[in-house]
């Protein structure tokens, strides 16, 4: 059976942001699996409008077509007053087809893990019918991150990074099968 696609996708845009260093953590992790193609999935690169503002034909269609070629999802969250980033939510209501019958594991941080961020997305994950697995690494930016920013997480994220990629893999096989 072939590997599958499973796209890691930063949520975060601002200048500035975290994301990257934890999308290359899980990246870093994930290749020497050796169990799946995992590629950094930018919103940011996309350049999406705010959704109906204005003509984003050829965005939203680049958009869909990176969608289409993946398997599963790993949403690196973080937390924006107790939900997701509206850059994330916005890149969400882009696609609709595209996320649907597929897999998706929750990477998230904030002061308390990301978890409130973490929960309404896996309320709009189920709009979308996205399988959103149990085991989610939550980071705190008190403890993953040193106080300039930079990203050290703490080992113990290691056993619940694989459990989660193992949860995803499994889901996101069953899942092509509906496809
Ligand atoms: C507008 C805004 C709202 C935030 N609200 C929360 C919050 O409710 N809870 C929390 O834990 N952190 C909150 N934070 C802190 C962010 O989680 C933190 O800045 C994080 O690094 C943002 O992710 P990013 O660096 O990838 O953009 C907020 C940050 C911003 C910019």
């Amino acid at each position: 059976m072939s590997k599958l696609n499973i796209g890691i996708i930063l949520g975060s845009t601002r200048e500035g942001r975290l994301s990257p260093q934890v999308g290359e953590w899980v990246k870093k992790i994930a290749d020497e699996r050796n169990d799946a193609n995992y590629e950094i999935v930018d919103i940011a690169e996309y350049k999406l409008p705010l959704l109906g503002e204005a003509d984003a034909t050829e965005q939203a269609t680049k958009w869909n077509e990176k969608l289409n070629t993946l398997d599963g999802f790993v949403f690196i969250v973080q937390e924006y007053n107790h939900s997701i980033s509206a850059s994330l939510k916005n890149a969400l209501d882009y696609a609709r087809e595209a996320w649907n019958n597929k897999s998706a594991g929750i990477v998230s941080y904030g002061s308390v893990g990301g978890a409130r961020a973490a929960e309404h997305l896996r309320g709009i994950l189920g709009e979308l019918s996205v399988a959103d697995v149990r085991v989610h690494p939550a980071l705190s930016l008190f403890t993953d991150f040193d106080s300039n920013g930079k990203f050290t997480p703490a080992d113990l994220h290691l056993t619940n990074l694989n459990g989660m990629l193992d949860q995803v893999l499994a889901w996101g096989g069953a899942l092509k099968t509906l496809r």
